[in-house]
């Protein structure tokens, strides 16, 4: 779809403006929800041109969407610079896969960073094996590694920055160029950061994907996904979704472009909030280490601060030594954080975190931690009030030692 006129304007700006075609919208702000299968044609002309016009922004069936998702598609496009579409899926899992379903092929080789999503790890060592590509995972942080691993077979490298759980920063600029060089598909994971936070595209990454269901929904009340790509790729996602079905309810993708546009005013303060949090958690003596690229001197600040524009309210710590049942107590007591998956919505959330059994060639702890310094926890830090969730961190803390 073409470029709409606000290919100058700031990030911010984009925001506010994206997707708001006047022939979408209407006399109203936001386009409405378009609930449709059928698609009505004028006449029979029209119904025989019809197949031809396969084009986003044409109406043709439901499959193909209509306003509501087209105008949250290009929303996002116009977020990515370097892309020419975002391709919308019903989940991020979804985005994923329909993404490393488009580009990879029976005897490929997928390279995939130790520290991925874990369903991600899943399905290079489940689905993506059934169809014949092998999976192998790598070093997030080793980029001479990276290139050594590539061989004949690879195709496609899976990327991820801050990794899951462990949050380790890639040097994606360095790790993509050198998937350009060897004529390897760089796909990014952006969910982190949102591409407010890290403009994958511009910093060579072939193809980045969203999960939408967290900072872009941001009120944990949908599911979604997104992948966006320059004109080649985005054309081959696109035929491959179609011949996959996929495709995503209007109602959906209206509460994501609602939610879209305050993501940046969100993200400010998640980031915020999170960054006291984590200064607090690094004063005290129970934490041996806290994983939190916004927090200077933790590990990958650096990296962050030299590619990222922005953080988001996700970050985990290590308890220094204690158990498993420590931990859980911790979790347990808390009272404004609920217990759950996903994040990116405008509540606190906690989960434990035990990555060793999700890895393949990092080791857990890392080498920096001592043995014992296993057993942490992963927060996501929404819009309460940054004292109040201090507060109840700190009485969790105490209910830490067994009653
Ligand atoms: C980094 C990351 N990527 C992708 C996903 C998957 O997204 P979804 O839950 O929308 O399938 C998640 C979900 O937790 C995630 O944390």
């Amino acid at each position: 779809m073409a470029k709409s006129p606000t290919d100058k304007l700031s990030l911010s700006t984009r925001l506010v403006a994206g997707g708001r075609r006047k022939e979408w919208t209407g006399p109203v702000v936001n386009p409405p929800v378009w609930r449709a299968s059928t698609h009505l044609y004028e006449d029979m002309a029209t119904l025989a041109d019809g197949p031809k016009r396969n084009e986003d922004g044409h109406f043709f069936y439901g499959r193909r969407g209509a306003p509501t998702q087209w105008a949250l598609a290009e929303a996002l496009t116009e977020l990515e610079p370097g892309a020419a579409g975002t391709m919308l899926y019903p989940s991020g899992v979804a985005a994923l896969a329909g993404t490393l379903l488009t580009i990879l092929r029976p005897g490929d080789v997928l390279l995939i960073t130790d520290n991925a999503y874990d369903p991600t790890r899943v399905m290079g060592l489940g689905l993506l094996r059934d169809f014949g590509v092998e999976a192998r995972f790598f070093d997030p942080l080793d980029v001479a590694g990276f290139e050594a691993a590539i061989c004949e077979r690879s195709r496609a490298v899976l990327l991820e920055a801050p990794g899951s759980l462990t949050m380790e920063v890639q040097d994606i600029p360095a790790l993509a160029a050198l998937a350009r060089k060897h004529n390897v598909i760089s796909v990014m994971d952006n969910t982190w950061a949102s591409p407010l936070g890290f403009q994958a595209l511009k910093h060579g990454v072939d193809i980045s994907v969203m999960s939408l269901s967290k900072h872009v929904g941001g009120h944990s009340d949908l599911m979604m996904g997104s992948a966006a790509a320059g004109g080649e790729l985005y054309a081959k996602l696109r035929k491959r979704a179609q011949s996959l079905g996929q495709v995503v309810s209007p109602d959906d993708a209206a509460l994501a472009l609602r939610g879209l546009r305050t993501l940046e005013i969100r993200l400010q303060k998640q980031t915020a909030s999170a960054l006291e949090i984590a200064k607090w958690l690094d004063s005290r003596k129970e934490v041996a280490q806290v994983m939190c690229p916004m927090l200077p001197g933790a590990p990958g600040h650096d990296i962050w601060k030299r590619d990222f524009l922005g953080g988001c309210g996700l970050f985990s710590f290590v308890f220094m030594g204690g158990d498993a049942a420590a931990r859980n107590r911790f979790i347990d007591a808390l009272q404004l954080f609920g217990i759950g998956y996903s994040w990116g919505g405008y509540e606190s959330l906690a989960v434990p975190i035990d990555p060793a059994s999700i890895r393949s060639v990092t080791p857990w702890p890392f080498p920096d931690l001592d043995e014992g310094d296993r057993f942490g926890v992963r927060l996501a830090i929404g819009l309460e009030a940054p004292a109040d969730l201090i507060a109840d961190l700190e009485q969790a803390m105490a209910a830490r030692h067994a009653p």
